[in-house]
């Protein structure tokens, strides 16, 4: 039996419409999903958490309390990146521990953690605090294609990961670019090398999908992440009622409740019929791009590329620059193009191609990166490169927290006039100033009418 994980309510609206459902949207449809037999439901972390305040003015922790209240069968699990949690720079181990809590506290069963470049070191304080705290922890595998990415190297992660007392693996295919013949391959490899259960995450982005899933599956895979039909295939998941159906009666089968699947349907409908209509839900994002095949880059990653060459009035530059991205890659030592690293190496390659010299104009995160701050390279860099942008300066090659002091205790103090609880100062560690402003409204939701009157008056 395959279980399935549903992702529509996180990844779903995070890959569609950036993210913008919003908790009562979430909550109409939560009875439904808690009764369809996942064997868990996503509904927290990766981008929902910022996307709660700063777009929506929603505390993301009432959301997970309230989802919560609902879905009283299912596990709820919830995706952040280790060290980084959900923010962009590296936190101590205690700001870890004190989210592993907190999340574990107001809900949360499974917590899915990653690193980009697939540095255990950087995921190692996540396990340990799960743990502590009765959660389920998963690590999730940056999944990408390179000369160093082979099956023993993926192999070799797991039996690291299986050792550090994760629960479960997940191959994490953000791009969409595992095949179904390499699937094959990299799941029986899997399945061989460790006990604990594997799960596939992948994206229809590139059209390749179910089959790479049906492969998975043949292969011994335990469980895979779908998305309920209206908020799936395109740059999301592959359908849960159509998987469903494709497995019924074989061996695989994940026999889900159909009627809940079929109540929760038109709900989902209605949801998604209003981001269409309003333009947040493109149409354009369900239509299969072969480009991410060829490439080896992540849909969201190539808007982003085509959006700052055009900010740059350097849009007919888009070839070259995506031409220069395999480069600057390489010369990183192939880190994965996910959040942050895809981000990085993409403004670079812009860098690279509208300077005129490669590296003459270099980004502080990628300076960051070369002294080792993200972690090991999963590769060598290139060394003249790395001579050219940071000289002969030192390199950390200790797991980078290592160095930062504990710093709970310390953010607390700082956010005293402003957090009412541990999950606000949370909540302002990691996004300090889109936190500030939804809790000075929460809690003073007069004075924030006054400086919208005053500013509505001037
Ligand atoms: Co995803």
């Amino acid at each position: 039996m395959v279980r399935i994980v549903e992702t529509s309510v996180r990844d779903g609206h995070q890959s569609l419409f950036a993210t913008r459902m919003n908790t009562e949207e979430v909550l109409s449809i939560c009875k439904e999903l808690d009764n369809a037999g996942y064997y868990a439901i996503e509904v927290w972390g990766g981008a929902t958490f910022d996307s709660c305040m700063r777009f929506l003015n929603e505390d993301p922790w009432e959301r997970l309390r309230q989802v919560r209240a609902v879905c009283k069968k299912t596990k709820l699990q919830m995706l952040f990146r280790g060290q980084n949690i959900l923010g962009y720079r590296h936190y101590s181990d205690d700001v870890v521990d004190m989210f592993c809590k907190k999340s574990i506290e107001n809900g949360i069963d499974i917590i899915r953690v990653f690193d980009a470049l697939n540095d255990v070191r950087n995921l190692k304080a996540a396990v340990t605090s799960t743990k502590k705290y009765g959660g389920e922890c998963q690590i999730a595998l940056s999944y990408t294609t390179s000369p160093v990415h082979t099956i023993d190297y993926y192999v070799n992660l797991a039996k690291e990961i299986e050792t550090m007392g994760a629960d479960s693996i997940c191959i994490k295919d953000m791009a969409g670019v595992l095949t179904p013949e390499d699937a094959t391959k990299l799941i029986g490899a899997l399945k061989k090398g460790v006990k604990i259960p594997i799960e596939l995450h992948s994206h229809c982005t590139g059209g390749i999908c179910e089959m790479t899933y049906m492969a998975a599956i043949k292969a011994g895979v335990d469980i895979i992440d779908t998305s309920l039909s209206p908020l799936s295939n395109g740059t999301a998941q592959p359908s849960t009622q159509a998987m469903n159906t494709a497995l019924k009666g074989t061996e695989y089968d994940p026999k889900l409740n159909v009627d809940a699947l079929h109540k929760a349907e038109p709900i989902m409908s209605n949801i998604v019929a209003k981001y269409l209509k309003n333009g947040l839900l493109n149409p354009k994002s369900f239509q299969v791009n072969p480009n991410i095949l060829t490439y080896q880059v992540p849909g969201g990653m190539l808007s982003n590329l085509l959006k700052q060459l055009t900010d740059q009035g350097a849009a007919d530059k888009f070839d070259e620059v995506l031409k220069e991205v395999p480069n600057v890659r390489k010369e990183m030592g192939y880190p994965p193009l996910v959040t942050p690293l895809s981000q990085m190496v993409g403004t670079q390659a812009v860098l690279n191609i509208i300077s005129g010299e490669r590296y003459k104009m270099v980004a502080k995160e990628i300076k960051d990166y070369l002294h080792g701050k993200y972690g090991k390279a999963p590769a060598p860099v290139d060394e003249a490169i790395k001579k050219k942008i940071i000289g002969d300066d030192e390199v950390i090659t200790c797991r980078p927290a290592d160095l930062l002091e504990p710093e709970f205790e310390k953010l607390k103090e700082k956010y005293k006039d402003i957090a009412r609880s541990d999950e606000d100062v949370l909540s302002l560690a990691l996004f300090e100033q889109v936190a500030t402003e939804f809790l000075q409204k929460k809690y003073n939701p007069q004075s924030a009418n006054e400086v919208e009157e005053f500013e509505m008056y001037i």
